[in-house]
């Protein structure tokens, strides 16, 4: 049975992820802020704050202790603190960043020797990472600056990381699309089972390594 490890399952997008995981005969590893209403005899879950260290290292040495090694890990969990400003707020960028990037960065490198060769890494970016798209248009206000900062910087994590492993595990960061959920609000495009569909799709596909992704095709950095 295939392993997939998703940060972040109690709501959202990382919620529809494990239940189509699940859905197709995976064994879910998932992990929750505070607690989940989700149970299955294939799903586990573990505590985890991004934003502790501490957290970090329990949540990792309980997946070890587990024994099970992982085909795909989802760097799903994700804090957007500035929807409303343009502005960088330093104590929200601070906070941004820990979740973001530094503790998605801790536990991707800790987890990374129980990640099968030939498995699959996925960070959850979002277009408003990207530096190549106009800074702002309809879909896409020019407000949450250090959200932007923190996803702009997590791409460079995965061309670091996929330099690194060069093809020994494939390294993506991915855009969800716009959906609906605590963070995408209720007015957006995808459903968070549509957009789960998708991330599924393309997470078991053997794409180029170290590569920013969208609807399946390669998206601008
Ligand atoms: N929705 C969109 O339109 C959209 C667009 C582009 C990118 N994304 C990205 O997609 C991912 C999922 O977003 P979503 O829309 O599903 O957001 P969401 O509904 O707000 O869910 C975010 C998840 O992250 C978890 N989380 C928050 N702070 C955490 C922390 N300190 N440590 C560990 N987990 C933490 C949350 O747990 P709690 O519920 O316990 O707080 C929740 O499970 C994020 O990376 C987001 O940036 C979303």
């Amino acid at each position: 049975m295939k392993i997939v490890l998703i940060t972040g399952i109690d709501k959202g997008i990382g919620k529809a992820l494990a239940e189509k995981f699940l859905e197709q005969g995976y064994f879910v590893i998932g992990t929750v802020f505070e607690d989940t209403d989700l149970s299955n005899d294939n799903l586990i879950t573990y505590n985890l704050d991004l934003a502790s260290g501490e957290s970090i290292s329990n949540c990792v040495e309980g997946i070890n202790k587990s024994g099970k090694k992982i085909d795909i890990l989802i760097n799903n969990a994700g804090v957007l603190l500035d929807k409303e400003e343009t502005s960088v707020v330093i104590d929200k960028l601070r906070k941004t960043l820990e979740i973001n990037l530094i503790g998605t960065i801790d536990f991707t490198e800790q987890i990374l020797s129980l990640i099968n060769k030939e498995g699959h890494i996925i960070n959850i970016s979002s277009a408003a990472s990207s530096l190549g798209r106009p800074y702002a248009d309809s879909r896409c206000p020019a407000n949450y600056p250090s959200y932007r900062i923190s996803k702009t910087a997590l791409n460079m994590y995965t061309k670091t990381l996929a330099f690194r492993l060069n093809g020994e595990i494939i390294i993506s960061s991915i855009n969800p699309g716009w959906v609906k959920t605590d963070m995408g609000g209720q007015e957006a495009e995808l459903t968070s089972k549509e957009s789960a569909k998708n991330i599924f799709d393309f997470a078991i596909s053997k794409p180029e390594t170290g590569q920013f992704w969208s609807d399946g095709k390669k998206y601008i950095w």
